[in-house]
């Protein structure tokens, strides 16, 4: 085919980028990024790249500040040091309006979907195409048809939210997200909650998406088959610091006790709340 591109890295690519060596332009660069809540500091001198196809997955510890990452890549939340480019955009010198127009090229999916419950699953997808774009309506339908498929989700297009299972809504909230082709989707906890068939399915989607859309991920997870299976390289967070970058294999060739100790733990050991707990039980979304 004519548009297989050469520009999607192989994995040997993707590990000779980590090491410094690939010209490919960065998809995220964060250079010792601080961060604070009023005057308590979060983040400490964080740095991060994320390659062209890349998938990167951040863990670490409740609290270690992997959301709050996501919101300074995101350009929520403005750093108190360092510096983040996105798509090669400086976001500190970004004006409103240009901000906008970056995030417009970023997916993002939600924990839990968050999708709209008083919108189908087909509207719910539909919504960023019609917020921010002006296509016709037959072409947004035709856009959100191709990924509620990829989803399998387009047989139950005319469903509630209610009347989804964990696995589905997740699956919905991740179509959303990809509607408009982002180059670059955030992910927070896409597994948490989830039984180990639906998780396995999820991760299977999260490589297809890859492949089929070219798009780089950044996903936070703390599901550790997860985390092996999708993984270029893996970011290891602790007290608002990164204490390690590296490839899979790298990553569990780590003889530091925090990361020894994070890779041995049993599975939802420490983010299993009792809420989360319960709706775990009870098949409930949040
Ligand atoms: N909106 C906020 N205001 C004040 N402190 C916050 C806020 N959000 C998070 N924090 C604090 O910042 C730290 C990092 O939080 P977060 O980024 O949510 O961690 P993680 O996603 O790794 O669990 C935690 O100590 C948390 O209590
Ligand atoms: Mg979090």
């Amino acid at each position: 085919m004519s548009d297989e591109p050469a520009s999607l890295p192989t994995p040997d690519q993707i590990s000779s980028a980590a090491t410094g060596a690939a010209a490919a332009p960065a998809v995220i660069e964060a250079r010792d990024l601080c961060s604070h809540y009023g005057s308590r500091q979060v983040l400490f001198d964080v740095n991060l790249t994320v390659q062209p196809g890349e998938i990167m997955v951040i863990m670490g510890h409740s609290g270690c500040g992997k959301t709050t990452l996501f919101r300074h890549l995101l350009g929520l939340k403005r750093q108190s040091g360092g510096s983040v480019r996105v798509l090669g955009e400086d976001l500190a010198q970004l004006a409103r309006p240009d901000l906008y127009r970056l995030r417009k090229r970023l997916g993002v999916a939600f924990q839990n979907g968050a999708l709209f419950s008083s919108l189908s699953v087909r509207e719910n997808v539909e919504l960023p195409l019609h917020e921010h774009t002006k296509l016709d309506l037959n072409t947004i339908r035709i856009m959100s048809r191709m990924k509620l498929n990829f989803m399998r989700l387009a047989e139950h297009e005319d469903l509630m939210p209610a009347q989804l299972s964990g696995g589905m809504l997740k699956r919905a909230g991740l179509a959303r997200a990809v509607v408009m082709d982002p180059q670059l989707l955030f992910f927070d906890e896409p597994s948490a909650g989830l039984d180990p068939v639906s998780a396995a399915e999820l991760d299977r989607l999260i490589l297809d998406l890859r492949s089929a859309m070219r798009m780089s991920i950044v996903i936070i997870t703390h599901e550790l088959q997860s985390v092996f299976n999708i993984a270029d390289r893996i970011m290891v967070m602790h007290g608002g610091r990164n204490l390690l970058t590296g490839t899979p294999d790298e990553i569990r060739a780590s003889t530091d006790r925090r990361i020894v100790q994070m890779l041995n733990r049993s599975p939802h050991q420490e983010e299993l709340d009792a809420d989360s707990y319960l709706r775990t039980l009870t098949g409930e979304a949040e």
